[in-house]
């Protein structure tokens, strides 16, 4: 039986990866330091759904080189699905320092140890981030990457890592996933979906950078989860890179159009400057996943929308549920 380690397993997508596994009969250990990021209970929330379904959940982080070796020893790891980052483009802005630190130096720390511990693959996670802007659409793996921000320059850092470890040792196999925006249940609070969902379902004002012509290709995180599987098993991904996403693209005024008809309510939508930091357009070309990979991606940003308001709608009343029952019985 093929027992991963994914890092950063309790996130967003690392949750949805680790699901996807266990349902195909794969065995799992979560190792993630449940960062404040954002709120850690949340993250606590999927780490305890996917343990009831069988992964092993370890409290660790990647920055500690012997915790991280003592887990892949002890748990009998044989390949990684290494997630765990600082994400947020916005956020590398402000806080570059910790962007670098965890994503450089914490993926140098998952290559070296997963080839000391002689593993059989390691999938490491990128992003769309890396190409900056847009020279030719579809965005192929080819095309040239010349990030805008921290974060794309931490992630394509984390590619060089990559390409030296291809370098200096051709028998350790290395496959890179790049995400393009990643949508769906459990979407981390600082994303457009997110943030959209919540602001309209609490009637309030929606930010938009831009005058929300600019296009992604929005990625329903099941797609995703998919192709992480594929990568981490599929004997043609060795050494190779993906661009993954859902291969077309949609403007975020289309989305919010959609947004609102899934939720059925009015929005009320602020135009602001666009970010330095954003690409004006992200649009995948999937053609050598689905070839190499058999990838196939089955759902689109409207499931997405629909599936993250029907999850938004659960805690808004599981937490009402909760606050009720904190208040003294009145009388
Ligand atoms: N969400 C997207 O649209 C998107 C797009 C491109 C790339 N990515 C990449 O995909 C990966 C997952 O992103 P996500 O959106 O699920 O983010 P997330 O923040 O929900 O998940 C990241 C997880 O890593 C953990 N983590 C952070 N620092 C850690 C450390 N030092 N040690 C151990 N665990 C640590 C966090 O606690 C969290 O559970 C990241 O590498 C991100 O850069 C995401």
């Amino acid at each position: 039986m093929t027992r991963l380690l994914v890092t950063g397993g309790a996130g967003f997508i690392g949750y949805h990866v680790s699901k996807y596994l266990l349902e195909r009969g794969l065995e799992v250990v979560v190792f993630d330091n449940f960062s404040d990021y954002y709120s850690p209970h949340l993250k606590r929330m999927n780490a305890h759904e996917i343990e009831k379904l069988g992964a092993k959940i370890v409290d660790g982080d990647i920055l500690n080189k012997k915790a991280l070796a003592s887990t892949i020893e002890n748990e009998r790891c044989r390949r990684v699905i290494h997630l765990a980052a600082q994400p947020g483009v916005r956020y590398s802005t402000i806080n570059p320092d910790k962007s670098l630190r965890i994503n450089v130096e914490g993926t140098s720390n998952v290559l070296n140890i997963s080839r000391e511990c002689n593993l059989d693959r390691v999938v490491v996670t990128s992003s769309s981030s890396v190409f900056g802007p847009t020279i030719f659409m579809p965005i192929n793996e080819e095309h040239p990457k010349n990030p805008m921000s921290v974060y794309g320059v931490s992630k394509y850092t984390t590619e060089l890592l990559v390409s030296v470890f291809r370098h200096l040792y051709p028998e350790f196999d290395t496959t890179i996933i790049r995400p393009f925006t990643v949508v769906g249940a459990r979407q981390r609070p600082d994303m457009a979906i997110n943030k959209f969902v919540s602001k309209v379902m609490t009637s309030s004002p929606i930010t938009v950078f831009g005058d929300g012509s600019q296009t992604r290709d929005w990625t329903h995180v099941e797609n995703m989860a998919q192709a992480f599987h594929l990568a981490a098993l599929k004997p043609k991904a060795k050494n190779q890179d993906f661009n993954i996403g859902a291969g077309s693209r949609i403007s975020v005024n289309v989305v919010l159009e959609m947004v609102s008809q899934i939720t059925n309510r009015g929005l009320s939508i602020e135009y602001t400057e666009m970010n330095k930091a954003d690409a004006k357009d992200t649009f995948a070309d999937i053609s050598k996943a689905k070839k190499l990979l058999g990838y196939d991606p089955k759902k689109n940003i409207y499931d997405a929308i629909e599936d993250f308001t029907e999850f938004w709608l659960k805690q808004f009343h599981s937490e009402r549920m909760l606050k009720q029952e904190a208040q003294p019985a009145t009388i």
